[in-house]
């Protein structure tokens, strides 16, 4: 396509999962000799945020990328970054992230050995959402990715800080998932399923965008951080457990109809079923019972541990017994 236009570019294949600010800073210095007009990220949300991390690296030669991303006198996610930007498009491969529209870059953190998003807002300026790039993605990462964004809308409904509008934004993402959920569960996506999955990702990121997601998300990083479990089925793992355990049911209630079930109970077996389909892992008893070690780091999450309901749904999963 570039080429048919008379456009010169280049691939930089350097981007990985889960990106380390150390290989953002790599790549940066290889996209800087190139000397682009406009960057162009193919791939995953980790595609994705790493082009962003890139775009703002690319401003602050020979400056600490982690006091670029995380300096201490800046509060995170305040001011939206546009410094010497160049502009870029985003082409997501997969439907969950929802990075082509928030402003969050999350990145593997070797300091703390974290993941956390970078403190700027950083926003793609184009995304193309074609179903027929998501279309032969393996069936482990199309799960993952309809899991997150669905986690993404459900935890912004219930969050304290949501509001009507982000509410709205997440009924379309949920009522787009209520249309192509048994598909997915019985291989059998159409390509009308495979656009409403970039639509329902599309909606869910903004909504979430507006109002953060809760605890199924904090809980799932340990999971992937340390386990390799992919991102949106860690969060799906917690999920339906989670709304059970919502104390005021008069919000879970239209979460469960527009994501077309009748009840909880059909809600959490969907998450079961795709769940265990494609998460396999072991954890020791030890690991568990040392819950603050796994899930580290998050006071939110300590506290978590806590709560027996959601600390039983953890044991089951991560224990081989
Ligand atoms: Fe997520």
């Amino acid at each position: 396509m570039l080429t048919s236009l008379g456009i010169e570019y280049k691939v930089n294949k350097g981007a990985a999962e889960n990106p380390p600010v150390e290989v953002c800073a790599e790549m940066t210095e290889e996209v800087r000799a190139y000397a682009p007009d406009f960057l162009v990220a193919v791939g995953g949300g980790s595609s994705l945020d790493t082009a962003k991390a890139v775009d703002i690296l690319l401003s602050h030669p020979g400056e600490n990328p982690y006091e670029v991303f995380y300096n201490k006198n800046d509060a995170p996610h305040t001011t939206i970054y546009s410094e010497g930007r160049l502009p870029l498009i985003a082409c997501p491969t997969t439907a969950g992230t929802g990075s082509e529209v928030t402003g969050y870059a999350c990145l593997t953190r070797a300091d703390t050995d974290t993941k956390l998003a970078v403190y700027q807002n950083v926003f793609c300026s184009l995304a193309f959402l074609d179903p027929r790039y998501i279309r032969e993605a393996p069936k482990a990462l199309l799960h993952t990715g309809v899991m997150d964004a669905l986690c993404h809308s459900v935890e912004s409904y219930v969050n304290v800080r949501s509001n009507v509008m982000n509410r709205a934004m997440g009924e379309v993402g949920m009522k787009m998932f209520a249309t192509f959920k048994d598909n997915m569960l019985n291989d059998a996506l159409t390509d009308e399923d495979y656009g409403n999955m970039l639509i329902a990702s599309y909606f869910d990121g903004m909504s979430f965008y507006q109002s953060g997601t809760c605890l199924p998300h904090g809980m799932s990083y340990p999971l992937s951080h340390h386990k390799g479990v992919l991102h949106g089925l860690a969060c799906a793992v917690f999920e339906g457990e989670y709304l059970k355990a919502f104390k005021n049911q008069t919000i879970v209630e239209p979460i469960v109809k527009l994501c077309g079930f009748e009840t909880l109970d059909e809600f959490c077996d969907y998450m079961q079923k795709i769940v265990a389909a494609d998460v396999h892992m072991e954890c020791t008893r030890e690991e568990v019972k040392n819950g603050h070690m796994i899930l580290h780091k998050s006071k939110i999450v300590w506290s978590v541990t806590r709560n027996r309901l959601l600390l039983r749904k953890l044991k089951k999963f991560i224990l081989p017994h």
